[in-house]
């Protein structure tokens, strides 16, 4: 199938990239969201980013200006009825989806795809929940989006061959590389990246180090490029705990138990970044352990 237009639902730290991405690769998008400030913040994350990347000398000034209007902001799902593929790209939690699914599927070309942001959730169970399984399909983007080079595939169990080469030509246009997954809870990258994010957690718990010490260790020890409990706080607290908790309900091993420090932080509303606390404090100059 030849995808023209996307819609992306959801300008959050995921929906965001994936309509910059998008954009930039010549593609109409429409995205949505649920209120204006949400969609102005996308925005103008977007424009901020692309600034970044021109000032790097990555794309154009050119470049930039033709992508960003190639971005339709939109409240309503209503806008869409042209799009060839929808990718959701809302908050980590199910029932959430299911209910952008309810909203989105009667106004879709009936041969539009919808594609899943999910980092986590059963593909196959989320595609049971629309008028079209075949032509659903899991692209699971990296954060950040325009810099993080690989996405992954997941076919539920329904998902079309035409569903997944569409979904994989696409990619391959995006100058992105894949990597296939079988649907199973947190699919690859999280099922290896979260137990060791929530170790972290865990070695912090148990006062094993602070977290410099944890971040310094892991940054300068095994060259990660960010700390884990820097990674938490830049992938939002609830995430990973989301994340951990399917990983512990879906593979019922003790081993994926969250850690209770996780769970503390995100009752607290100390989500990382986003809320300007997390396992770093980031409301001053520099960000400051918080323990
Ligand atoms: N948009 C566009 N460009 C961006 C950007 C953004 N949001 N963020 C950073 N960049 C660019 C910078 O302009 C810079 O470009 P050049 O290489 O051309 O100079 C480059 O990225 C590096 O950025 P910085 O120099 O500012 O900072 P850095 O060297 O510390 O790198 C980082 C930042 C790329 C985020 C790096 O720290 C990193 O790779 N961190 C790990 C990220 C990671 O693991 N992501 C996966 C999270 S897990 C996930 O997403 C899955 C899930 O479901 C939870």
């Amino acid at each position: 199938m030849d995808i023209g237009k996307i819609g992306v639902v959801g300008a959050g730290q995921m929906g965001n990239g994936i309509a910059h991405v998008f954009a930039l690769a010549g593609f109409g998008v429409v995205l949505n969201d649920l209120n204006q400030d949400q969609l102005d913040k996308g925005l103008a994350t977007i424009q901020r980013n692309m600034e970044r990347q021109v000032a790097r000398g990555k794309i154009t000034a050119e470049d930039e200006e033709k992508a960003l209007a190639r971005i339709q902001p939109t409240l309503s799902v209503n806008d869409f009825a042209d799009v060839d593929l929808a990718i959701e790209a809302a908050t980590e939690n199910e029932d959430t989806k299911v209910k952008i699914f309810e909203n989105l599927c009667p106004v879709l070309k009936s041969d539009a795809l919808i594609a899943t942001n999910t980092s986590s959730i059963s593909i196959t169970r989320l595609a049971s929940s629309t008028d079209r399984p075949e032509q659903f399909i899991g692209l699971h983007f990296m954060n950040p989006v325009p810099v993080m080079k690989l996405v992954e595939i997941i076919r539920g169990i329904a998902t079309s061959e035409d569903t997944f080469k569409t979904g994989y030509d696409i990619i391959s246009k995006l100058d992105k590389t894949v990597a296939v997954s079988e649907d199973f809870p947190a699919f690859i990258v999280n099922r290896i990246l979260l137990p060791m994010i929530n170790e972290a957690v865990y070695t912090l718990y148990e006062g094993v180090g602070g977290v410099e010490a944890i971040d310094t260790a892991m940054r300068l020890g095994a060259n990660h490029p960010m700390g884990p409990l820097q990674l938490a706080d830049f992938i939002g607290l609830d995430t990973c705990l989301s994340i951990m908790q399917v990983l512990n309900e879906g593979l019922a091993d003790t081993k994926y138990r969250p850690c209770p420090l996780l769970t503390k932080y995100v009752e607290a509303g100390w989500l990382g970044r986003k809320t300007g606390r997390g396992f770093y404090d980031y409301r001053g100059e520099t960000p400051e352990p918080t323990r």
